[in-house]
């Protein structure tokens, strides 16, 4: 693996934020900060990426976050025009 993106957003997964008491009245959040990363690798490395990522994130606790998989069609590096896995 050589890069990756680091994005800091606001999302919710199944308990679609918390609730908090401020001043005796009651509200939701419904989005919760977190880090989005995006990794693009070549398919031969998915597994151990996904087990390395899921190792180092694992507290067993709600909000441990997701790993979405997704193919990417193609990628080229502007400042060389290589294509594909050389531009990764
Ligand atoms: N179905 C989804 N689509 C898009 N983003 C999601 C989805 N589910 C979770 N996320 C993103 O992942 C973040 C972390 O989700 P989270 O780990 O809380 O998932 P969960 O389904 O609630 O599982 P858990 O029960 O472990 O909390 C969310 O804040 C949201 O940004
Ligand atoms: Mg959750």
């Amino acid at each position: 693996m050589t890069g990756m993106t680091v994005t800091e957003v606001r999302g919710a997964g199944k308990q679609k934020g918390y609730t908090q008491h401020y001043r005796g009245a009651e509200y939701t959040v419904n989005l919760i900060q977190k880090l989005k990363l995006e990794i693009v690798v070549a398919e031969a490395d998915v597994d151990r990426i996904v087990e390395a990522i899921a190792t180092a994130a694992r507290t067993g606790e709600i909000g441990d976050g997701k790993i979405f998989l997704s193919p990417v069609l193609d990628a080229i590096r502007i400042r060389t025009g290589e294509r594909g896995g050389e531009a990764v």
